[in-house]
């Protein structure tokens, strides 16, 4: 199947409505003689199709909600339901009415000696699996749940506490994605001190006081306008939504404190960074504000940089420094009445080439994430804990991620995503501590997985994972082996199937006294697949 952008498609899609509505006029014998009454050509039809990934929540929010099944919220006797469970039996995390359930209890071991980035190898098994409980979540009523045997992990110390009052963010978007948007903004700006500014797009529809209420009730120190116009005001020409995005490099310039602020961040609504503490020290911190600076990332995928340019694409977060911002500023209308490529990201770059001599700092840790499908091979890869993320609730989708990272905010720093190996060491064997899962990779908060040895038995055995090259990044995503991300993330290692990898997803986060991850395997929903067949719960508990 061709690749085809939705970068593409976002440019096409005005001009197909557009001769759609053409045609259905024309067929509608309205005449079309003096071209009065005809629509305009309004290029806001296009960022229509930024809606999907709203959309795409909207409908998987409601698949979660099985019809048919028992409410797991009913009262219950006092005492007769831990809290634990009851975080369990909530409606929205979609588990079968019985599961089977153990745990682990976890002390990290802190300190700023450990290197997160090195795979830990641990030669007992995280959990046993043969000793699961059954647990069942309408009635409470379990077998006897195991011991929350403890074990110690080398990790990171937390990151040090700080605020962020020289970051300013700016985001151009619609009220709608905004809304559905406070929670994954809250995880990272939340009491950080950074500021937020948006541009809606969508402003006269709505009342934007709320909606900012609604941000600094979660700790964001957000201001929510309604698009700018450009200078002169162009007759009844709204602003595109790509327009607004490159004109947020003039209102952030204008809303920044003097002394204050030092970076401009320009990101999608659909970025997320786990934390700023990386991206202060890992990237920001070794430029000079003072000076002009253009900072970002290609995209991973090299046909969109040879679609799209040599660019800092949006999405990934495009950092800019003032002195930049002021010099691009002034030619703003030039800029985007001359560019060539009409994406926010674009005609910035087609800017700075036209009237800076600035060129492009291309830093590490900010995606991109131009893939599609199951993207569990780069989450699981090994790299170091990601600055910026894109497209996760999108083009694929993570909708735990914003749980995930807690990890490390709350326990230890940039463990996020560190790799822990378990068992599949020779000499330990079944029957001793060993039973139970040989072959286990852990990566901290996003999964567990099980890996059985090729000759595909679902019987727990060592050896699974014997000759897996976990230094290379498995390419579980769409068109990972065309050659386009050959440059970003190769080598890669082959997709393994069902009968080679099992695994449990993080969906959720229980924070009370403890940070509670929980990791699902859900049953398979093929039809051979026996009646009977449970979601499978490891709840890995954190002292905080
Ligand atoms: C779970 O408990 C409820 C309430 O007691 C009961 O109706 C249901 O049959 C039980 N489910 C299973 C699978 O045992
Ligand atoms: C990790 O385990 C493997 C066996 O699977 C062993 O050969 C290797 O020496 C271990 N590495 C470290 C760093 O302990």
């Amino acid at each position: 199947m061709p690749f085809v952008s939705q970068r593409t498609l976002r440019n096409c899609l005005p001009l197909l409505v557009f001769l759609s509505l053409c045609l259905l006029l024309a067929a509608t014998t309205r005449s079309l003689r003096n071209g009065a009454g005809l629509p305009k050509p309004s290029f806001r039809l296009g960022s229509h199709q930024k809606d999907g990934p709203a959309r795409h929540a909207q409908q998987q929010g409601k698949q979660k909600t099985i019809p048919g099944q028992p409410s797991r919220l009913e009262d219950l006797k006092p005492g007769q339901c831990t809290p634990e469970m009851d975080f369990l039996r909530r409606e929205q995390l979609g588990l079968t009415e019985t599961i089977r359930y153990t745990r682990r209890c976890i002390r990290p071991i802190r300190s700023d000696k450990v290197d997160r980035n090195v795979l830990t190898n641990i030669s007992s098994p995280l959990v046993d699996i043969a000793k699961m409980a059954t647990i069942n979540l309408t009635s409470c009523a379990r077998t006897e749940i195991p011991p929350c045997k403890v074990l110690e992990l080398h990790a990171p110390n937390r990151y040090p506490e700080r605020t962020y009052p020289h970051l300013l963010f700016g985001i151009a978007s619609s009220y709608a994605r905004m809304e559905s948007s406070i929670d994954a903004f809250a995880t990272w700006l939340s009491g950080t001190g950074a500021q937020l500014y948006v541009i809606i797009q969508d402003a006269d529809k709505h009342f934007l006081a709320d909606l900012e209420q609604l941000y600094r009730d979660s700790g964001i120190e957000a201001t929510f306008v309604p698009p700018p116009s450009l200078n002169p005001p162009k007759e009844a020409e709204n602003p595109t939504i790509e327009h607004l995005h490159f004109l947020l490099v003039r209102s952030l310039l204008a809303f920044s404190t003097p002394g204050v602020t030092s970076w401009i961040g320009i990101i999608d609504d659909d970025t997320f960074l786990p934390h700023l503490y990386p991206l202060q020290t890992r990237i920001l911190s070794q430029f000079n504000p003072q000076k002009a600076h253009w900072i970002g990332a290609l995209s991973d995928d090299f046909n969109a940089i040879s679609l799209w340019g040599f660019m800092a694409f949006g999405g990934a977060g495009v950092f800019l420094s003032i002195p930049l911002a002021r010099e691009i500023e002034p030619h703003i209308e030039t800029c985007i009445k001359r560019a060539r490529i009409q994406s926010g990201d674009g005609i910035l770059k087609e800017c700075v080439y036209a009237y800076t001599r600035t060129k492009l700092s291309i830093v590490g840790g900010l995606y991109q994430h131009d893939i599609r499908g199951d993207v569990s091979g780069f989450y699981e890869g090994g790299l170091e804990t990601p600055v910026s993320l894109h497209h996760w609730r999108s083009w694929y989708r993570e909708e735990g991620l914003p749980r995930g990272v807690l990890v490390g905010r709350e326990v230890c720093g940039g463990c996020w995503l560190q790799r822990f190996k378990f068992g599949g060491v020779a000499g330990d064997k079944q029957g001793q501590e060993g039973e139970g899962i040989n072959d286990v990779l852990f990566v901290n908060g996003y999964s567990i997985s099980e890996y059985f040895p090729a000759e595909g038995t679902w019987k727990a055995g060592p050896g699974g994972l014997d000759n897996i090259d976990l230094g290379r990044i498995e390419g579980t995503w769409g068109h990972a082996f065309n050659g386009e991300y050959d440059f970003s993330y190769g080598p890669l290692r082959r997709r393994l199937g069902a009968a080679r990898k099992k695994s449990y997803k993080l969906v959720d986060v229980n924070l009370i006294k403890e940070l509670r991850q929980i990791y699902v395997h859900r049953k398979s929903d093929a039809w051979q697949v026996e009646e009977g067949a449970m979601d499978e719960v490891i709840e890995l508990i954190w002292e905080v």
